[in-house]
This record gives structure tokens, sequence and C-alpha cells, in this order.
């Protein structure tokens, strides 16, 4: 009998930008190399290198491991036939990812689909990063069009915004679930809250600054603002 969830992967719902996101997929993927151990983000940009990993690895014979960051991803390895561990038993050799905003710094603002608390202890570990994006992310100062993402200990809703509200000005807002009453509950069982990093906020606070505050902060367990990694940026321009 075949498990029900290993299917030939699709992405759920359209990719925006594909073709340039195609792009950096490709070039990305054809860095895999026999025996490695490779982090893999989630998202449409990491989907979409994760099936041209897979293609690569087919085509010329290769074994990778692969480190997923979400049920969805660590679900597509499965069906495409590559096997997975997770951190307790591998340490990636580099590791790919995508963003929703990259900085002239290149720090960046991930979690739009909410696994940047996984994302980011693979980003961590790996020994190389690359970042995948299409030229629609790149801004001039973070905030610009996306908000920052806490996950935050369901308990600790009411004391995180407050203690945000007093330290930064900045109300964060529990992110409404699609398809069910309440808020997105991450896979480690958060609760996902916004932050909109204003300009009040980065005038006072480097993204560095901001990220250490964020992590020290009681009741976030980890945030989607990744500032001061050492990464490559791959994209279409
Ligand atoms: C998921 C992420 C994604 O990498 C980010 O949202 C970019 O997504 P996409 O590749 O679909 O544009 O951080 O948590």
């Amino acid at each position: 009998m075949e498990w029900s969830h290993v299917r030939a992967p699709q992405w759920p719902g359209t990719i925006s930008n594909e073709a340039a996101k195609r792009q950096v997929a490709e070039r990305v993927a054809s860095r895999a190399a026999d025996g490695e151990v490779i982090g893999i983000g989630s998202g449409s940009t990491s989907f979409l290198a994760l099936l041209a990993l897979a293609d690569r690895v087919q085509g010329v014979g290769l074994a990778v491991t692969c480190v997923p960051t979400s049920h969805e991803i660590a679900g597509y390895c499965t069906a495409l036939g590559l096997p997975t561990v997770s951190l307790l038993a591998g340490r990636p050799d580099w590791c790919f990812d995508g963003a929703d905003e990259v900085d002239p710094e290149r720090n960046l603002i991930k979690g739009r689909g909410g696994a940047f608390v996984r994302e980011k202890l693979v980003f961590a570990a790996a020994r190389q990063r690359f970042i995948l994006v299409d030229d629609s992310k790149f801004v001039t100062r973070l905030g610009e069009r996306f908000a920052v993402p806490l996950e935050v200990i369901p308990e600790a809703v009411n004391l995180v915004r407050d203690t945000l509200a007093d330290v930064l000005g900045s109300v964060p807002t529990i992110r409404p679930a699609g398809g069910k009453d309440g808020g997105v509950i991450t896979e480690q069982g958060g609760i996902i809250m916004d932050l909109h990093v204003t300009e009040a906020v980065l005038d006072a606070h480097t993204p560095t600054d901001l990220a250490v505050l964020l992590d020290h902060t009681v009741g976030i367990t980890g945030s989607g603002l990744f500032a001061g990694f050492d990464l490559e940026v791959l994209s279409d321009s």
C-alpha cells in the first residue's frame, strides 16, 4: 500500500515570479556534490530548488542527504526519493533558502510561510548558506513590504505584545490562520505574531541589535529577522 502523502510534489498555489525563481533554483542545484548533507529551506523558491536538486541527483547519480526545515519539505524530499535527517543526525555542508526581503547588508526578513524557526536552526548549523531570491525581494530598508514574524509561546502573547509595545513602540499582532479560528500555530506549537518594523524602530536599532532584542524577549522562541549571517545571495539579476 502506498503512503498517501508520497506523490509527485506540487506547490499548493501560484508561484510568483516563477521563471526567475526557477533560474536561481537551477543554479543552486548545480552546486550539489556526491556525499553532501544539504539544508533545504521552505517556501516556493526552495521547493523549486529541491525539484532541481532531485533532478540533478537522479541525472548525475549523486547521493545527498537533506535536512528539511518543515513537515512539507520533509514530505517532498521523501516523495522525490531524497533521504532526510534531522539536525540531531547531520550538520549541513551547505543550505539554501528563500527570503521575503533582503537589505543592502544582506539582512533578511523570512517567515511568510511560518517555518522561520526551523529555517534559522538549519541556517545557523550550515557551513555555507545560499539565499535564493528574485529581484522583487530586494529592499533599501527592512520592513518595506513585510513584517518580522515572531514565534511566541501561546501563553505569552499578551506579555510579548506589551513588552514590545513598551520597548519598541510597535505592537505585534497575531497572524490569523486560514482554515482555523484564531492564530497560525507553528510546527513547534507556537503562535505567530507579526511585528511591523517602523522607520522609528530601525532608526533606533540596527537589524543585528533588533534580532538580539527579539531573541532576548521572554516568550519569543524565534524571529524571522536573520541578521549578521555570513551568506551568499543568488538572484536572477
Ligand atoms: C518561509 C520563508 C520563505 O523562504 C520566504 O517566505 C520566501 O518564500 P517564497 O520562496 O515562496 O517567495 O521564509 O518561511
